[in-house]
């Protein structure tokens, strides 16, 4: 079994229920406050597992509560987290306005995630080296992430990044050095500086392809996903649900994808799957506590294949 490792965030989810999301300058009152495990990377790290593959996370937590439940969390899954160092900064944490559709806005304080150095990934070069899938987002500095890109390509890591939140001026080795840029339509914006339309959005993953990047997949929200590389393009559509919460949506799509990439699957193979996983995960609510496991995922596959 080929071995993936999300290097990213682990944030505590301060999760507010509100009647919409608040414009600039309004005061609204919750319906509800739930804390829940999040952050994009150990989302990722447990939509990973929770599918089966042998998974380890390299991240950063407080010496707090926070830090402790979420390092737990890890751990009950069945996470490897032996790459996880305790900072003496406050646990990241989102706080998520949730609408009565499960749209959603979220602030992420970014706490001990930011204090994950350079230095900290060359020490855990180890890990790296002896997994086959490296997946990052950009809770963490970018000059973290270029670092542990670099330490990946000198083991042959393949690199699967989603840059979110996305940075305007991403540092062209990381476009330049990962095997999958996997951003949504807002993070595609910032990423090109250009505004999306339907008219023009196979032109800006054009231009990206052109500037370095090799496989681009865009998550569209309800619109579904764009496979894009030099060979050309496939739209995969979603699988319709009932929409409870899309917290955590992109990364249960992510880390499906990466999974079955990781056993063998070609890469619209692994989309395919991905959209069913991503389908069941906004049915539910919360972030880590809506991933599938494999068995739920694989049945709902099967049961739901033959109606699209
Ligand atoms: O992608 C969803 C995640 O983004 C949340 O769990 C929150 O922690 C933020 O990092």
């Amino acid at each position: 079994m080929k071995k993936i490792l999300v290097i990213g965030s682990l944030n505590m989810d301060v999760t507010l229920k509100v009647p919409h999301i608040p414009i600039e300058g309004e005061t609204i009152l919750a319906k509800d406050k739930s804390h829940n495990r999040g952050g994009k990377g150990a989302n990722q790290a447990v939509a990973i597992r929770r599918l089966g593959a042998n998974t380890s996370m390299i991240g950063a937590v407080g010496n707090d509560d926070f830090g402790k439940e979420l390092l737990k969390g890890l751990k009950d899954e069945g996470i490897d987290t032996e790459g996880i160092i305790i900072k003496e900064s406050d646990t990241g944490t989102a706080y998520i306005n949730l609408d009565d559709d499960g749209k959603n806005n979220i602030v992420v304080y970014t706490g001990a995630n930011f204090e994950l150095t350079p230095e900290d990934i060359r020490s855990k070069e180890k890990i790296i080296k002896e997994s086959d899938y490296c997946v990052f987002q950009l809770e963490i500095p970018q000059e973290t992430v270029k670092e542990a890109v670099r330490i990946c390509k000198k083991h042959g890591v393949k690199v699967i990044m989603n840059p979110a939140p996305a940075i305007k001026d991403l540092d062209d080795y990381i476009i330049n050095n990962s095997d999958y840029m996997m951003p949504n339509e807002s993070e595609l914006e910032i990423l090109s500086g250009q505004k999306l339309s339907e008219d023009n959005l196979l032109d800006i993953c054009k231009l990206q392809i052109e500037r370095g990047m090799e496989n681009l997949i865009v998550t569209l929200g309800d619109k579904g996903s764009l496979y894009y590389n030099s060979e050309g393009y496939e739209f995969i559509d979603i699988i319709p649900t009932e929409v409870i919460d899309t917290t955590g949506a992109g990364d249960s799509f992510i880390g499906a994808f990466t999974n079955m990439i990781s056993e063998g699957k070609t890469d619209l193979e692994a989309l395919d799957y991905a959209r069913y996983v991503a389908s069941l995960t906004v049915s539910r609510a919360g972030a880590q506590k809506s991933l599938p496991n494999r068995d739920e995922a694989d049945e709902f596959y099967r049961n739901n294949k033959m109606n699209v």
